[in-house]
């Protein structure tokens, strides 16, 4: 084995890179290693002297780590809409539970990537070729499968009980299995709607919101994606009853912002 200690002129007592660099990737051949395939795991990013600079490795992690966990939304979807026509609210429940914290996840590391300077980042993008967020297998999953969520929800909690959204809601409100179920969509929704609003944030800080991007301007591919909801009824209910209970909102005031003094 090398000297974990490199002696030369400058580098006393520093760690020496290509020994850690082994270290790192382990030896592959331990239970553990051969259960996570942590072989092949370690060597899905470029190799060491591959990287165009010290953010890359970042910048790939993150975006693996992104796809992992849409993975297992995904596949955990799958589950649950089983469940929905095994009408089956109990792990409906679970399995959303699990869905809604990974999709927090998902939220969470982007601001990893504001630590890499917007500068460095056009390093790396110059080595993206084409590619683009939107081409994400994990992200056009997740967009393929909302609606058929929606349609067994529909035919099992509430075509089959003769139910409706604004009775589940409103006049036949009991807060019962159909109720929780649409809540977790309408959480569900509600953090894939968030996704792209934090991924947007990424998007002004790294590259500008009016920088012509590899497929177009990104501030309308990202804000018309922010202005969609996969489960458009369960958003609209909401307002329908606080029109018929004759809440008045949107009245006019002066903008707190605004100019005219704090007279209110
Ligand atoms: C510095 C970091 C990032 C930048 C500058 C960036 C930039 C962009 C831009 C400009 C778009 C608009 C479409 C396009 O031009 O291709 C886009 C779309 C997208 N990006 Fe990113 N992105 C970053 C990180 C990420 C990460 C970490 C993810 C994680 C999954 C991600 C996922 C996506 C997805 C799913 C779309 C499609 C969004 C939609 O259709 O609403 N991006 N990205």
């Amino acid at each position: 084995m090398p000297d974990a200690r490199r002696v030369g002129h400058g580098r006393q007592n520093m760690m020496d890179r290509d020994y850690f660099y082994k270290i790192m990737y382990g030896e592959g051949n331990l239970d553990y290693e051969l259960y996570l395939n942590t072989a092949k795991l370690l060597r899905c990013q470029k190799d060491f002297s591959e990287f165009c600079n010290k953010d890359e490795l970042q910048f790939q992690v993150v975006h693996q780590v992104e796809e992992l966990w849409m993975k297992l939304i995904a596949y955990t979807l799958l589950d649950i809409e089983e469940y929905m026509a095994a009408r089956n609210t109990n792990r409906i429940l679970t399995l959303f539970k699990r869905v809604h914290m990974a999709q927090r996840l998902l939220i969470e590391q982007l601001p990893l990537l504001e630590t890499m300077s917007p500068k460095e980042y056009q390093t790396i993008r110059l080595g993206l070729g084409a590619g683009s967020g939107q081409e994400s297998p994990g992200f056009r999953a997740l967009l393929a499968m909302a609606p058929h969520l929606w349609e067994t929800y529909k035919k099992h909690y509430l075509d089959a009980q003769g139910l409706t959204v604004e009775a589940v809601y409103d006049v036949a409100y009991d807060h019962g299995d159909a109720y929780v179920v649409a809540e977790q969509l309408v959480e569900f929704d509600e953090l894939f709607q968030n996704f792209r609003f934090h991924h947007m944030q990424l998007v002004r800080r790294s590259i500008g919101i009016d920088a012509k991007s590899l497929k177009g301007r990104p501030v309308e591919i990202l804000e018309s994606g922010q202005r969609h909801s996969f489960f458009p009824e369960l958003w609209a209910v909401r307002s329908k009853m606080t029109d018929a209970w004759g809440a008045h909102y949107g009245l006019k005031r002066d903008s707190l912002g605004g100019k005219g003094g704090g007279h209110h």
